[in-house]
């Protein structure tokens, strides 16, 4: 696969027009694009239409969480976009994973494990004695079980469960090269180290878009992918 394609934009923009002109710029030079909550809260439908237009793979991070019957009915109303990929937690439980298997289309069900917000204390606060390996591990248990197509998680975890699930696809954030500032994301590693660990994807957003030259950044994270091929 073109090293390129690994590559899936976060565009965390809320302004539509901010979004589509810096989709412009890079759109020959990334494998597809990532929209999230606060594109979707202010742009809708809509907005998803008209990045679309673009023509690259959209990943739609909507992380639906609720009873199974409306998140069964949200995935309805967004496979009208059919996006290649669209976000559920896996923590909504099996039933409501396992729904979606008979709707879902082309579009691949990708499951978040534990946000990289929360840790091991956060785990303990909210009643659960032990810590996020194993409540990762168990919730893709679950999830696999239940039908996704794919998990996210951080690319430290990704070696490891590629073991046992190997035709996952694994979507993993937490992406930095040395010389990039962290921003809020804890557990990081290059981009190299991913696809090397077995990601499919790689979630990049402030190293492109806070970059002063989002072009020469994302030559940067291919030549570090490619580096010793
Ligand atoms: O940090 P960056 O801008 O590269 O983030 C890309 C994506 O990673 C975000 O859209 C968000 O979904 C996710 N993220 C995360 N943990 C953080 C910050 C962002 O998983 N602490």
């Amino acid at each position: 696969m073109e090293t390129k394609n690994y590559i899936f934009c976060a565009l965390d923009f809320s302004d539509l027009e901010q979004t589509i002109s810096f989709t412009k710029k890079i759109k020959d030079h990334v494998g597809g694009i990532k929209l999230g909550l606060e594109f979707f809260t202010k742009n809708g439908p809509r907005g998803v239409e008209k990045l679309k237009k673009m023509g690259l793979p959209i990943f739609l991070d909507l992380k639906l969480h609720d009873i199974p019957n409306t998140v069964k009915q949200s995935l309805r109303n967004v496979l009208d976009l059919s996006p290649n990929y669209v976000t559920v937690h896996l923590s909504g439980g099996y039933k409501m994973i396992q729904e979606l298997k008979d709707i879902k289309q082309e579009t691949k069900i990708i499951g978040i494990s534990l946000l990289t917000s929360l840790n091991d204390e956060d785990l303990k606060n909210m009643g659960y004695n032990f810590g996020q390996k194993v409540f990762i591990s168990n919730l893709v248990k679950a999830g696999v079980k239940a039908g996704v197509d794919g998990i996210v998680s951080s690319p430290k975890e990704v070696k490891e469960l590629k073991k046992n699930y190997k035709d996952l696809i694994f979507v993993t954030p937490g992406i930095r090269l040395s010389t990039d500032k962290k921003d809020d994301q804890k557990r990081i590693e290059s981009p190299r180290f991913a696809v090397q660990a077995g990601s499919n994807i790689l979630v990049i957003g402030r190293p492109i878009t806070k970059s002063k030259d989002p072009l020469k950044s994302i030559e940067k994270i291919i030549e570090n992918i490619d580096h010793d091929k």
